[in-house]
């Protein structure tokens, strides 16, 4: 009873603006109480971390649309998980029994109900708080402007590029998407780990992207942050090429010092920052072109399961999971440069059909050399090229370059075909090709399953010379999405692989403890 009575004496001797004050952060506390037990989500594979949930998501193709679909929220009632009732109630409690934090909301003019107001209230919440909350509120705006975009026929406006064509499976929202991240997203690099293994990587050869993207990313202003707390995600910035060149005993088949060096580092991540198991690292994200980025990442079972992991060794049967991790592609920089790889002539100077000429590796090459090495004039197929043979000839001689996997499933072959504006034809099992969030793969490339390789002759020349010529305008088209420059440029290869961690970062949602 003494409690009652020191409350109502309480209440009597605050204003009536006051009490109004307090009401609102009661209703604001008790709505985010209802919000953490009922949140909006759906299935999420990591929902052992209540924390994190699937946010409806706004995207984009139609290969893996089942998670990447536009689609209206869905409320459905999570089972309330222990450690987030646990922890409201005592929030709820503790900011009561603060009256400073009441006292430090806004004047009650504010308190309409008003987004930008709204904007103001969260602001005085307890600052670690509201800073998640208003990441996570841009991310809500972000999200419905996708949508909005999405439904509407409007043109959208840029000053250098507008995405249009069916290369693209919803360009508008597409181009929206892009636009929100140019204005929104925030990337934040941890700065452990030494070099060589880590903030460094190759820049040359067929993993020159795992450098490159460190690089650029670490030179960056646009997006980098270098406030944790105005991150959206956070960049483990190692490199899996670096580790097998440095720490991995050649011929050993251990992989063992490589499973250490990463076990180890999050480890200090997680130990030294609160982020990582905030989420369970499911805002973080690593980057690999090896063969071996996703074995590396199976030893921390969250950077597997949760984290986003961009890889070229995109194999669907080794893990990989388009609704959350995503697949960049692998180019082949001889010189660390782009220059001279670009341009190609037209279709009607492209006298063979098709060309191809690489090692016997992997499971898919042996068949496409047994069924068509020295067979056929239309179908150059070599394994290796002879003397006096340019490879960068043939491949712009040719209509249609092969693109089978190799050790891996991704294949330098298909963006070289791009640059050279020769039309790939990917042979591949278990592949997501680069970017097929946004792209739509099969107006400016050729997918031939591996049991259709003998067939190969029958499919390319079943495909008219409108139909070429349509696809290889396509390809040119979308091939500013592969190119690599220095600094890079909007919507080239560096940006459309941020924009494919942005996209996976916008479905999900993460709440503070
Ligand atoms: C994608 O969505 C369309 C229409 O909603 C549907 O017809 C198609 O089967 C879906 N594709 C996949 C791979 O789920
Ligand atoms: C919302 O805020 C704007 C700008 O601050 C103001 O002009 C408008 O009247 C407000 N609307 C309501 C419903 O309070
Ligand atoms: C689309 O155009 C209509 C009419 O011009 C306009 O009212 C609407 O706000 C536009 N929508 C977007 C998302 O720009
Ligand atoms: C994160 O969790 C790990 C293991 O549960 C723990 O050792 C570590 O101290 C935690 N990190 C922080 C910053 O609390
Ligand atoms: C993809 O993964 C499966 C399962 O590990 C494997 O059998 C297959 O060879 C891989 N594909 C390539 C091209 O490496």
């Amino acid at each position: 009873m003494g409690n009652y009575r020191n409350l109502s004496s309480f209440w009597a001797s605050v204003s009536s603006s006051l009490k109004f004050l307090l009401l609102v952060v009661t209703l604001i506390l008790v709505s985010g109480f209802i919000f953490i037990l009922y949140p909006k989500t759906t299935s999420f594979p990591l929902s052992n971390n209540p924390l994190v949930s699937r946010a409806a998501s706004p995207f984009l193709s139609s290969t893996i649309n089942s998670s990447l679909e536009i689609e209206e929220e869905t409320e459905r009632h999570l089972d309330f998980h222990p450690r987030v009732v646990d922890t409201v109630p005592t929030e709820i409690n503790a900011a009561l029994s603060n009256p400073s934090s009441q006292i430090l909301l806004t004047p009650a003019p504010a308190l309409q109900s008003n987004e930008s107001d709204v904007d103001l209230v969260t602001r005085k919440v307890p600052k670690e708080h509201s800073r998640l909350e208003r990441l996570e509120a841009g991310l809500a705006r972000a999200r419905a402007a996708i949508r909005e975009a999405a439904k509407t026929w409007n043109q959208t406006t840029d000053p250098d590029y507008i995405p249009q064509g069916p290369m693209y499976w919803k360009p508008r929202a597409f181009h929206r998407s892009y636009m929100e991240m140019e204005k929104r997203f925030k990337v934040f690099i941890y700065e452990e780990g030494e070099p060589p293994l880590f903030h460094n990587g190759p820049c040359k050869s067929i993993y020159s992207m795992e450098g490159n993207f460190i690089h650029r990313m670490e030179m960056d202003s646009q997006f980098r942050t270098r406030d944790p707390e105005k991150a959206h995600v956070f960049f483990l910035p190692f490199s899996v090429t670096m580790m097998v060149r440095f720490v991995y005993v050649s011929d050993s088949h251990d992989i063992g010092p490589i499973k250490k060096t990463i076990v180890d580092y999050i480890d200090v991540i997680s130990t030294k920052y609160p982020f990582w198991n905030r989420s369970l690292g499911a805002d973080h994200f690593m980057l690999s072109c090896h063969d071996w980025g996703p074995s590396s990442s199976m030893y921390v079972p969250n950077l597997y399961k949760n984290s986003i992991r961009a890889l070229c060794n995109a194999n669907t049967s080794e893990g990989f999971n388009p609704s959350k991790d995503t697949s960049f592609p692998e180019i082949h920089l001889r010189t660390g440069l782009m220059n001279g790889l670009i341009g190609g002539p037209s279709a009607s100077r492209r006298p063979i059909l098709a060309f191809f000429a690489g090692g016997m590796h992997g499971p898919i090459r042996p068949l496409l050399l047994k069924h068509w090495k020295n067979k056929d004039e239309d179908i150059q197929v070599f394994e290796y090229l002879p003397q006096g043979l340019s490879y960068e000839d043939k491949m712009r001689k040719s209509k249609f370059c092969l693109c089978p996997s190799g050790y891996e499933v991704a294949s330098p072959r298909i963006v070289e075909a791009i640059y050279s504006g020769c039309v790939p034809v990917l042979i591949s099992d278990h592949y997501v090709p680069p970017f097929s969030d946004v792209l739509k793969w099969k107006m400016f490339s050729v997918e031939v399953p591996v049991e259709e390789i003998p067939n190969l002759k029958k499919i390319l020349m079943g495909i008219s010379s409108r139909q070429y010529i349509r696809m290889q305008r396509r390809l040119i088209q979308v091939r500013r999405h592969f190119e690599v420059n220095s600094p890079p440029q909007r919507f080239d290869v560096f940006n459309m692989i941020l924009h494919s961690i942005w996209l996976r970062r916008l479905n999900i949602h993460i709440r503070d403890s």
